[in-house]
């Protein structure tokens, strides 16, 4: 019997980060250098609806009616066979597999869920919209964090750069002019949860002054939109800059993630900013192809863990 494979990839968010929660819009772009992607196989001697989920990673070999229901790889299954209309799967073993590291700021939750749904849709020979695909990993995504904006499943599951707002339709995003960023990781690996229930208990504290820096991010994000659309990436350094000003504000930053902001910066790339939740995880340095090994290098010998360089398109 085949096997039926879905991939995912990971996601960096350019721009709005933690605003975004907050009703403000966000630029996010996905990572193809790194991928989720999950195998079902059939499983034609096992009893019907036994479903055993595989993901060597976190060391998981499991039935999944032995998973606490809040799993969220149990989750994403059930939701995804009850979209589908399977009140039983027929047996199966699902795999997952990534290279995306997990709490580091790129969508690897998420990235994950994509995969499962999209590979099981495929197992039972159907096929699923992005956004429905979004909608279901979305749901999961809640068991991660509790109040995320679902940006990550969107852009995720699209596929596709996405300038998007909390609760709207989802509006893709043109790239009038390829640009090209660093994604380099601190090692640091902070869940995101942390991050957003910090900032909310900052807001909840001090109301007025986080609805300034939210609103200051969220003109950001609008200026960057146009210089995207209008082809003009070079200019966007100066608006990552700011942007990572306005999160050091939020308390999100750290100072290592800000040593290796420095490092781009000094090497020659236009602007650099965390990106995601913050505190550990990845920043991103915006490059040109002149500038981009120089870059790379400065930040591995700072002592980054990885650096990717990927085309935002
Ligand atoms: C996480 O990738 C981005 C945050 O804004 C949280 C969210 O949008 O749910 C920090």
């Amino acid at each position: 019997m085949p096997a039926f494979t879905a991939t995912a990839p990971a996601k960096i968010i350019l721009f709005g980060e933690h605003a975004v929660v907050y009703g403000r819009p966000a630029i996010a772009v996905p990572v193809t250098a790194l991928q989720a992607r999950a195998i079902v196989r059939p499983e034609l001697r096992a009893p019907h609806g036994q479903v055993r989920l595989l993901a060597e990673a976190i060391g998981l070999d499991a039935l999944m009616k032995d998973l606490n229901p809040d799993h969220p790889l149990r989750r994403v299954v059930e939701l995804t066979a009850q979209e589908l209309g399977a009140a039983y799967l027929p047996a199966c073993q699902i795999t997952i597999q990534s290279t995306i590291p997990v709490a580091s700021g790129l969508g690897s939750g998420a990235a994950v869920s994509v995969a499962v749904i999209r590979a099981l849709a495929a197992y039972l020979g159907k096929s699923l919209a992005d956004e429905v695909v979004s909608t279901l990993a979305y749901e999961v995504e809640k068991i991660y964090h509790g109040t995320p904006s679902g940006v990550d499943n969107t852009v995720i599951a699209l596929r596709r750069a996405v300038y998007f707002v909390r609760g709207q339709a989802i509006q893709p995003l043109r790239v009038g002019r390829p640009f090209r960023l660093l994604i380099a990781d601190s090692g640091i690996s902070s869940p995101t949860a942390t991050t957003v229930a910090e900032v909310r208990a900052g807001w909840q504290q001090n109301p007025a002054d986080y609805e300034d820096l939210f609103d200051q991010i969220g003109a950001i994000v609008q200026q960057a939109r146009l210089l995207i659309e209008k082809g003009q990436p070079e200019q966007l350094g100066d608006l990552m800059n700011r942007n990572q000003s306005l999160l050091e504000k939020l308390g999100v930053s750290s100072p290592e993630l800000e040593r290796l902001i420095a490092t781009a910066r000094q090497a020659g790339a236009l602007g650099a900013k965390l990106s995601g939740g913050g505190r550990g995880g990845n920043i991103i340095a915006l490059v040109d192809e002149r500038s981009a090994p120089g870059v790379a290098a400065s930040l591995s010998e700072a002592g980054a863990r990885g650096v990717i360089l990927t085309t935002v398109q």
